[in-house]
């Protein structure tokens, strides 16, 4: 990390958490950010994801940039793929203040944002206006108060289709009472199926993905895969935020929420690596199966989840940090980039 990118996390850690995740979109905005300026490229690190061609395997995962305020900025700061979102039909505001906390001598933080967004009509129309030179997909989600959830996730896809590159159906935030309910076996079946309807609808149908929860049993996690797969789905996306609390030392640890960060990285590597079907490849050259890692990017890499999609807490630069780890073995090799 760099001095001003050191300092800038420094001065970041002196303010309220989502102040900072505010502000730090702000600079981005402003163009104060240090950013790469464009994706990364080495020959060796042209990889696909879904049968989408990709400059490097590093995206941004959900929940940084929920309204696709930070697109073109987000685009030159290195990353192969960029998630936005969630998305929601409607614009909601999400749990009360506050509700990001910070657990720093446990290196991880709390949210319980609850899909805080500006609804789906803004924030198709900000991808629309804001075309970009690497791939970026939408984190679908559904209203709080939604008589239908999973109508829900078929509408922000149709709506946004014509501006993204995939989709990811997220049923594994906690922080939506009973979201997590649509990963039982049944209600998979059917969201699944509902929204391979509305992708079926779309002129160019596009790759979907599967977020799945840290907090599965590998029985679970084996029905799940089985579903996805069978439902034809891209990719299954390891993990959201976890419930658990083992271990952490720090204060906050009692906020009701999703845990990520440091002590997430073992479960979520945990679900990829366990996971039946995990090959680790795209075996079929094309619109294959994956299992994308989030987070904790230099150690998932390292014992071979193929793409990761992580979550940064930091500026764009720490982010990019993180990628110059080196992976023996993995397809970074020593010295990336
Ligand atoms: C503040 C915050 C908001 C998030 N919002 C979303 C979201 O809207 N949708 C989603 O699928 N994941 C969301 N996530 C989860 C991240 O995408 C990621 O899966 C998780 O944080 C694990 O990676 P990490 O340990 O590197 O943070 C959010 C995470 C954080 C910290």
């Amino acid at each position: 990390m760099s001095l001003r990118e050191k300092l800038g996390l420094k001065l970041l850690h002196q303010l309220d958490p989502e102040r900072a995740h505010g502000l730090s979109i702000q600079a981005l905005k402003l163009g104060l950010a240090p950013l790469h300026g464009g994706p990364v490229q080495r020959a060796r690190l042209e990889t696909s994801m879904g049968g989408i061609a990709l400059h490097n395997p590093v995206g941004l995962a959900a929940g940084y940039d929920k309204n696709a305020e930070a697109l073109a900025p987000m685009a030159k700061a290195g990353f192969g793929f960029l998630e936005v979102g969630a998305a929601t039909p409607r614009p909601q505001p999400g749990n009360p203040k506050p509700r990001l906390f910070r657990l720093t001598k446990d290196q991880a933080v709390i949210n319980r944002f609850g899909f805080n967004n500006q609804g789906i009509a803004e924030i198709a129309a900000r991808l629309a206006q804001n075309p970009t030179a690497i791939p970026r997909g939408l984190n679908l989600g559904a209203n709080k108060d939604s008589a239908d959830r999973a109508d829900d996730f078929g509408q922000v896809l149709t709506q946004a289709a014509a501006h993204i590159d995939f989709a990811t159906v997220n049923i594994s935030s906690p922080n939506t009472e009973k979201l997590r309910d649509l990963q039982g076996k049944a209600a998979l079946e059917d969201l699944l199926g509902r929204v391979n309807a509305a992708n079926a609808n779309l002129t160019n149908p596009l790759p979907i993905f599967l977020k799945i929860a840290p907090d599965l049993t590998d029985a679970e996690i084996q029905d799940i895969a089985d579903l996805a797969r069978a439902a034809g789905l891209a990719a299954i996306i390891c993990t959201n935020t976890t419930l658990d609390r083992d271990g952490l030392a720090s204060a906050q640890r009692q906020e009701t929420g999703g845990l990520s960060g440091r002590p997430l990285f073992e479960k979520s590597t945990h679900s990829g690596q366990n996971a039946p079907g995990h090959t680790g490849r795209d075996r079929s050259g094309g619109r294959g199966w994956y299992w994308i890692g989030t987070g904790r990017l230099c150690e998932n890499h390292g014992r071979g989840l193929r793409r990761a999609n992580l979550f940064g807490h930091g500026l764009p630069g720490s982010i990019l940090g993180a990628a110059h780890c080196k992976w023996p073995g993995s397809a970074f090799g020593p010295g990336w980039p």
